[in-house]
């Protein structure tokens, strides 16, 4: 493991490297524990460079067993190795030379799941970030491109697979039962897309024809077995293709497609050229074992590392500091893909809700950070969702600003403009300023500056004159290293709708700037008057979600509920009802606090009603209407001096309230959406099954008993009912014989199956209430968890600490030690990991003070452990501020 040597990456300090690696070529002799691994890479010094430069070169872990240049052997003076750094003085004159490498790794011990590493008996590399630099010596920085030619060998009977980028050249058989093959990838790629694979796999095959006419080879490789679950990912895999030549314009560019399931893997996938590897939770699906969550996610996860074959591949990073150029605009790109492909709205929706989830608090607290940042000291800890998720709004916010037409022309010109190169963020905006003519430069600061902006708002009708003015201002608060804010360009979608519920055209705009339906406030402080307005509009801000901010509106809770009822765009009317709801939540939390029940608003639960029987809207927008805000959203709101015990009291005051007002409606509606026909995936059976749940969970409040939920649980003939039914035995009647016996039959059914199994841990840490942290503690030695895997910790550890408000946060401070001693644990092992884990305490600030002291004293108990991580001590340090 690399500890920290305290060292800051800055972006002002990029340089260009002195040399340049056109070819690299790659012998793997893969064995267990001892893989042979021979780097033949043609090196060309840089025009004005003296060959007195050394050739320095970024190991970790690293054991050199070979070094010739030129095919001679150096003086021992000619270079320096140790396990983090090669550095070659002894160069020859010429400005092209040859440098052999040869390396000794331990896949086996690999368990930090960067480099080469053995996941369930299978060989597999994740290299992105820096995970390169632990297969070989090389310049591992994305603005290095090469073209590799990669050679495996392996036994036969472990590995009848051999997988690495590119196109298939040459294979065959060795001495002593091994065999051979070899890839060749034409496309220069920076050494993060390097990807091998070997092993013991089943697959399944399909093809697809580009548009131009060349057929590619698909095939999606899985654990012996479970070929059929890969069948949907290989749909989502063709539907990924055909809509990214519609769309954008994008063919695919090599003979072969392959995705590869692995069960240890720290994120996602990974976009590796022509060799995306999946963590499994991200390939497998069947109705028996997938909920709708996760087939929705499945398709998003394998259009995204799709689609970075160009925004990402052909077109890569400079440096790490344009994480977001690539990342950002594919997540942007595989939204929309999940827009096209279901319900645009309802996507939409669910899209804001995780910002709002993971991002705003990123953003609010000590690790906030800008889309790009300007200096890291740990990379793999800005994989982050202000990157990523806020990456893609600042995306989609050039599109608002420059509308669909002009957004493709931009895009194109990018992909004109820079294929084949490691490009930056000024060149991305660069291509849609030239594309259309529009000075982007103050739009420019939503990569500079962190923070959640605020807007606030205010309305004034002048019926005399028929004018409506709304006036903006916003604001920015400091965060980490930033204290002096400048305005940003802010593009507000808007509609005035008048009483019959239809949107007013105004005759015209004057103040800030407006186009079509869109105001840009670009100062502090901006009016903008609309004329000819023959009655008071209710205004409806912030359409669609068109940026990423806060929104302090002075309309009153009639014009909520009005807009809630009648806005024409769907985002507005879940943000009206969001509103409203939290407002009654938070009014809650306050009454809880001082000692008494909570005062229930009967408009809202009359409102609720309304919408849950309102047939006209789609079932899955109303399945999201139907769902209050979390409890983690509540405590978002509140901001400061949080008390978990008494957000959840104030949440369930409210879901009693509508359960009981609307038992009887409910009831006839859960009947009615009752399953037909057999399980079908597509976006419309999956909204009714989300109704039908959201219900079942009512229903189960109302009726105070279990049996409609044990009813639904063996009843269930798809994993969404069932676990939906598991959750709510689980959660509501939890000490129960039925959910006992749920969890019972649960067990006994997909015992066998992992990553099913992680649904069964999920329910049981996310169990409200102080008792939570010993059963965590109890099923850490069930027999299926490990440590050792991402995917078990995430679903014990990771949802306890993130989505157990109560448990986790419990009054004596106990579950935060007990986390921390899992993190100091997980660190020792995969520092990635407890890295991202640890985030869950960011927001420790604003817990009320008996809380915030312990969760600051496990903070510090970590900070002051001997020997962390970079990463871990990189996350400790600055959310200790
Ligand atoms: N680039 C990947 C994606 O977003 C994610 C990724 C980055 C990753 N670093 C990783 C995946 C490390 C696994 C391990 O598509
Ligand atoms: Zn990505």
């Amino acid at each position: 493991m690399r500890t920290d040597t305290g060292q800051l990456f800055r972006l002002e300090d990029y340089r260009p490297t002195d040399y340049l690696i056109p070819q690299t070529s790659l012998t793997f002799d893969l064995h267990p524990e001892r893989t042979i691994v021979r780097a033949v890479l043609s090196v060309e010094r840089r025009e004005g460079v003296s060959a007195s430069q050394p050739l320095v070169l970024d190991g970790d872990d690293l054991k050199l067993v070979g070094l010739t240049v030129n095919g001679a052997l150096l003086g021992d003076n000619g270079y320096r190795a140790t396990p983090e750094r090669l550095e070659i003085a002894e160069l020859p004159a010429e400005d092209r030379f040859t440098v052999e490498i040869v390396t000794e790794i331990n896949p086996t011990t690999n368990r930090q799941l960067m480099g080469l590493y053995r996941s369930s008996g299978v060989y597999c590399t994740q290299c992105e970030a820096e995970g390169f630099r632990r297969i070989t010596y090389f310049l591992d920085r994305p603005d290095v491109l090469s073209v590799y030619t990669v050679r495996i060998e392996a036994s036969k009977a472990e590995a009848p697979v051999l997988l690495s980028n590119g196109n298939p050249m040459e294979a065959g058989d060795l001495a002593g039962g091994r065999h051979f093959a070899v890839w060749h990838d034409p496309h220069p790629k920076p050494s993060y897309l390097f990807a091998l694979v070997a092993g013991d796999l089943g697959s399944i095959r399909d093809s697809f024809t580009t548009r131009s006419g060349t057929k590619v080879d698909l095939a999606i490789y899985v654990e012996d077995g479970k070929e059929p679950r890969a069948l949907y990912a290989m749909d989502a895999l063709k539907r990924s293709m055909q809509w990214d030549e519609e769309v954008f314009g994008r063919e695919y560019d090599l003979d072969v497609f392959n995705v590869v399931a692995v069960s240890d893997f720290n994120m996602g996938a990974m976009e590796n050229k022509g060799l995306n590897v999946f963590n499994d939770k991200y390939v497998l699906a069947d109705a028996e074992t997938a909920t709708d969550t996760d087939y929705a996610g499945i398709e998003a996860v394998i259009a995204h590392e799709y689609f970075h074959n160009w925004t990402g591949n052909r077109i890569t990073c400079r440096d790490w500091f344009q994480l977001c150029l690539k990342e950002g605009l594919t997540v942007f790109r595989d939204h929309e893909f999940s827009a096209d492909q279901r319900s645009r709205a309802v996507k939409r929706i669910a899209e804001v809700k995780t910002l709002k989830a993971h991002q705003f608090p990123e953003d609010a607290g000590p690790l906030a950070h800008p889309v790009r940042p300007r200096q890291y000291r740990e990379i793999n800890n800005f994989y982050t969702a202000t990157v990523y998720e806020k990456g893609s709004e600042v995306v989609r916010m050039i599109r608002t600003i420059l509308g669909p037409d002009l957004f493709r022309k931009g895009m194109d010109l990018y992909f004109e403009r820079h294929d084949g190169e490691a490009a930056t963020i000024e060149d991305f905006v660069k291509a849609f300023e030239d594309a259309s003519g529009r000075d982007l430069s103050q739009f420019a600061l939503w990569y500079e500056q962190a923070g959640t902006p605020n807007l606030s708002v205010s309305y004034d009708y002048d019926p005399a004159e028929k004018t409506f003015t709304i006036e903006l201002e916003q604001s920015l608060k400091a965060t980490p290293g930033q204290s002096r804010k400048k305005p940003m360009h802010i593009p507000i979608e808007f509609g005035l709708i008048g009483s019959d519920g239809k949107d007013i055209t105004p005759a015209s705009a004057t103040g800030a700037e407006v186009t079509g339906d869109v105001i840009h406030l670009r100062q502090r402080k901006e009016k903008v008057r609309f004329t000819g307005i023959g009655e008071r509009p209710v205004p409806s801000l912030l359409r669609g979600f068109s940026a990423p901010v806060t929104l302090a509106s002075e309309l009153p809770h009639e014009d909520l509920i009005f807009l809630a009822l009648n806005d024409s765009d769907p985002v507005g009317r879940w943000q009206a009802l969001t509103k409203l709801l939290t407002g009654a939540l938070i009014a809650g939390v306050k009454q809880v606090r001082g000692g008494k029940p909570p005062v229930i608003d009967a408009d809202i639960v009359n409102l609720v009603g309304e919408i849950a029987a309102n047939e006209t809207l789609d079932a899955a927008f109303r399945a999201l209407c139907l769902t209050p805000p979390g409890e983690s959203d509540i405590a978002r709101e509140i901001g400061d001096n949080i008390d978990p015990d008494a957000v959840l009291a104030s949440r369930e005051a409210l879901i009693k309230a509508i359960a009981e007002a609307h038992r009887q409606a409910f009831a006839a509606l859960y009947d009615k959406l009752a399953n037909t026909g057999t399980f079908s995936p597509d976006a419309e059976s999956a909204g009714r099954r989300a109704l039908r749940n959201c219900l079942l969970d009512y229903l189960s409040v109302a009726e105070a008993d279990p049996s409609h939920a044990t009813a639904q649980f063996r009843a269930a003939d798809n994993m969404t009912d069932r676990a939906a039914a598991l959750g709510v035995l689980v959660h509501r009647f939890g000490d129960s014989d039925s959910a006992r016996e749920a969890l019972g039959a649960f067990e006994e059914r997909f015992g066998g199956d992992p990553l099913v199994m992680d649904k069964w841990f999920m329910v049981q840490a996310t169990r409200p209430g102080a008792a939570a942290l010993d059963r965590v503690r109890a099923l850490m030695s069930h027999r299926l968890f490990s440590l050792d895997n991402p995917n078990r910790t995430r679903a014990l550890i990771g949802l306890f600490a993130t989505a157990n408000q109560t448990g986790f946060n419990r009054a004596d401070g106990a579950a935060y030690d007990f986390f921390a001693d899992m993190i100091l644990k997980i660190d020792r092992e995969n520092p990635q990991l407890a890295a991202r884990l640890l985030t869950a305490l960011r927001s420790w600030r604003s817990l009320e003070p008996v809380r915030r002291e312990h969760a600051r004293a496990a903070l510090a108990r970590i900070a002051a452990t001997e020997k962390l991580s970079t990463d871990v001590k990189d996350i400790v340090e600055r959310t200790l501020g």
